[in-house]
């Protein structure tokens, strides 16, 4: 089964209400390729989740930028899997490098956080990648496996998943990965899904790339046979995030 183009934008901790109403405003008045083509899904903060939905064109979707890793309770601060499935939030982005770096999220921890919410109904933006001096160290291939690794022992099905390689020295650096450097991680986080999950599943699991992706860069970037879209973090706030969304044909 073909992999359906994938553009996803994190707004990260960006944004007033006036401004997401400008940017929602820009969305839904964009031309793009119908949802048969690319499925897009932009990611405000939590406290504008409810109004970004309600503004939203419907054939676009909305993910919370991160969720609990277990039920909700006495968590103070946290947002659980069941309030985001209360409001009708499909998606949520995991594992993102800014929250692995500075909120020390483990391996194991974010792998836990994807079964749950999995289990409550969510799908699942799950991202990996290296940093620079892992990178020039030669381990970068080792550093996405194991990160994949401690998602894929706690799941059995990743039909809900999206796998986002994100690597760190191209975040918000402007220095985004070539097309080739893109490329070869995908393929190797695919034939890490082949050989360690299942051939289905490495066919049909989309892998999209983050890191510095714009309206420049994004066309040579989705003509790589295994990058099935983008997650996006600045240039989703402007309104080149509909040449992005383009770059799907
Ligand atoms: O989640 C998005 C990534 O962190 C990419 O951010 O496009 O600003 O480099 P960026």
């Amino acid at each position: 089964m073909a992999r359906k183009f994938f553009v996803g934008g994190n707004w990260k901790c960006n944004g007033t209400s006036e401004e997401v109403k400008k940017i929602v405003s820009t969305l839904n008045e964009a031309e793009v390729p119908s949802e048969d083509v690319v499925e897009v899904v932009v990611s405000p903060p939590f406290v504008f989740l409810p109004l970004v939905k309600s503004l939203l064109r419907s054939d676009f979707h909305v993910a919370a930028q991160n969720c609990w890793v277990r039920k909700g309770g006495a968590f103070t601060g946290e947002v659980s899997a069941e309030m985001l499935v209360n409001l009708s939030i499909p998606w949520v982005i995991l594992g993102h490098s800014e929250r692995r770096a500075l909120l020390n999220e483990s391996n194991d921890f974010v792998g836990d956080k994807v079964a749950y919410a999995l289990s409550r109904g969510l799908k699942v933006i799950a991202c990996v990648g290296e940093t620079l001096e892992q990178r020039e160290s030669g381990s970068t291939v080792a550093v996405v496996a194991e990160q994949t690794k401690a998602i894929a022992e706690k799941i059995s099905n990743w039909d809900n998943v999206v796998l986002a390689y994100e690597p760190v020295w191209a975040i918000g650096t402007g220095k985004v990965a070539t097309p080739a450097q893109a490329q070869e991680v995908h393929a190797e986080l695919r034939k890490w899904l082949k050989d360690n999950v299942s051939a289905e599943v490495a066919a049909s699991t989309r892998i999209i790339y983050g890191g510095s992706v714009n309206g420049a860069n994004c066309k040579e970037l989705a003509a790589q046979p295994d990058v099935d879209g983008f997650l996006v973090g600045g240039a989703s706030l402007k309104p080149e995030f509909i040449d992005i969304i383009k770059s799907a044909t």
